[in-house]
């Protein structure tokens, strides 16, 4: 860590949520650079890319069921397109050049319109050269609220980011294409971030209750979060409610794109609490919640589980179709060789071409689909990690059910982490037609070879 000096921070920075308000036309969701202090204070403002001129961009809030639509217009030196991470979404509305739509260049608009059929936290980014554009700022959160919310005092959202800054100007370094990031973890940046700004403060009370919105827009960073001074559950992953909620004990990992929805209670005796990354070398505070007075009314005891959405039943796991996704290459397991459309490649002539991954022997996305789906069907997909680094796999429209170990069905998620040398198995209802991309979302493992695609018909 370059930044490690702790610094107060003169303005909060919450996003806190206000009430919906019913949506008045098209607004845009303007693409452009803009400037923000990212870095402590006395480094310079960072140029960022920004929705709406803010890094996190514009929250989006809506009702479960309501129809968003926004006009992207492309103010950006480079052609862009908007991806509603976690909404299982109508296809042509994924946002995918060159799967679902066209670039929108510089200059360009494009009209996304849509459904969101469950609640939960998701979030937007930009999903054309991601590696470098979802670094430079272009993410933000898409709220979709529950019919009857959970009970709590304060509803905020916490985008957690990684930025590589140069330490003297405080610029995002332009290294995109580092063969060394590439083929290993990933661009791991060197300050952390909440909501763009660095340790920001939060208004609290003791004994609040508060529901917290965690989405981790990092590049390839895997965050081990803990809190302190706060206490309470896991009430939903990657935007889904889980069954039953999990009581926070220890750490919890948050991989990039997933999100994990907490239901806490301010129960320090001192004048902070924290939200902390636990690292190698220690603890580092990302958040403060600073305790100004008591709240009024007893501190309450228990959680009830968010209401369900309307995700589809699984079924018999026995009439699934299996396959297996072998997740190939990277630093210290190179690979031999893998395919680039029609051509096999040397592992040597793929990294010259900055390919450094295989998903089952394909180094960049196929012309066929990795599986083929009736609309409707049961698959069990194996992740299998031949690689010596963690990989986060996203597949886009649908969530699924994690496998556990013993066989039983975890909970519903839209991105799995799987570690070196570890399998994990998905059962995923096809159920939403169109050319879905499935990928890692570690971003520069996807650019250099993790990239494949299903199609539901
Ligand atoms: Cu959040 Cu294809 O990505
Ligand atoms: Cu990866």
């Amino acid at each position: 860590m370059l930044f490690t000096r702790r610094h107060i921070l003169k303005t909060a920075a919450a996003v806190a949520i206000l009430p919906v308000a019913a949506e008045a036309g098209y607004p845009p969701l303007k693409a452009r650079l803009s400037r923000q202090r990212v870095a402590p204070d006395g480094f310079p403002d960072t140029t960022v890319w920004s929705y709406g001129d803010t890094v996190p961009g514009t929250i989006i809030k809506v009702d479960q069921g309501a129809r968003v639509q926004r006009k992207l217009v492309n103010d950006l030196p480079q052609p862009t397109s908007v991806h509603w991470h976690g909404i299982r979404i109508d296809n042509a509305m994924d946002g995918v050049p060159g799967l679902t739509q066209d670039v929108v260049e510089p200059g360009g608009t494009f009209d996304y319109d849509f459904v969101v059929p469950d609640a939960g936290t998701y979030w937007y980014h930009a999903h054309n050269q991601s590696m470098e554009q979802v670094a430079r700022g272009l993410y933000g959160p898409l709220i979709v609220a529950e019919a009857t919310a959970p009970d709590v005092d304060q509803d905020l959202v916490l985008m957690l980011d990684d930025w590589r800054l140069n330490p003297e100007t405080a610029q995002i370094t332009d290294d995109f294409d580092n063969g060394h990031d590439l083929s290993h973890a990933g661009r791991i940046g060197n300050i952390l971030t909440v909501n763009g700004s660095f340790d920001p403060a939060f208004a609290v009370r003791r004994n609040e209750r508060l529901r917290l919105r965690l989405v981790n827009a990092s590049n390839a960073r895997i965050f081990d979060l803990d809190l302190d001074g706060l206490s309470g559950w896991i009430v939903a992953l990657d935007g889904m409610p889980v069954e039953t909620p999990l009581r926070l004990s220890g750490s919890f990992p948050l991989a990039p794109a997933q999100r994990a929805d907490l239901i806490v209670d301010v129960v320090t005796e001192g004048e902070t609490a924290s939200l902390v990354s636990v690292e190698r070398d220690g603890s580092f505070g990302l958040a403060r919640f600073e305790v100004g007075g008591n709240a009024a009314g007893a501190h309450r005891h228990g959680v009830s589980a968010l209401p369900s959405n309307p995700l589809p039943e699984i079924g018999n796991l026995q009439n699934a179709r299996t396959h297996r996704m072998v997740l190939q290459g990277g630093a210290m397991r190179w690979l031999e060789s893998a395919r680039l459309g029609d051509t096999e490649l040397s592992g040597r002539e793929l990294a010259q071409l900055g390919k450094f991954w295989a998903l089952n022997g394909y180094a960049e996305r196929p012309e066929d689909p990795f599986l083929d789906a009736a609309v409707g069907s049961l698959h069990r997909i194996e992740f299998v990690n031949e690689t010596a680094f963690p990989h986060a796999m996203h597949l886009h429209g649908h969530h699924f059910r994690l496998i556990m170990d013993d066989g039983s069905l975890g909970p519903w998620r839209d991105t799995v982490l799987v570690g070196r040398g570890q399998a994990r198995q998905i059962a995923l209802i096809a159920d939403n037609p169109g050319n879905w991309l499935l990928h890692c979302h570690m971003l520069g493992h996807a650019a250099s070879g993790m990239m494949s695609w299903f199609r539901v018909s």
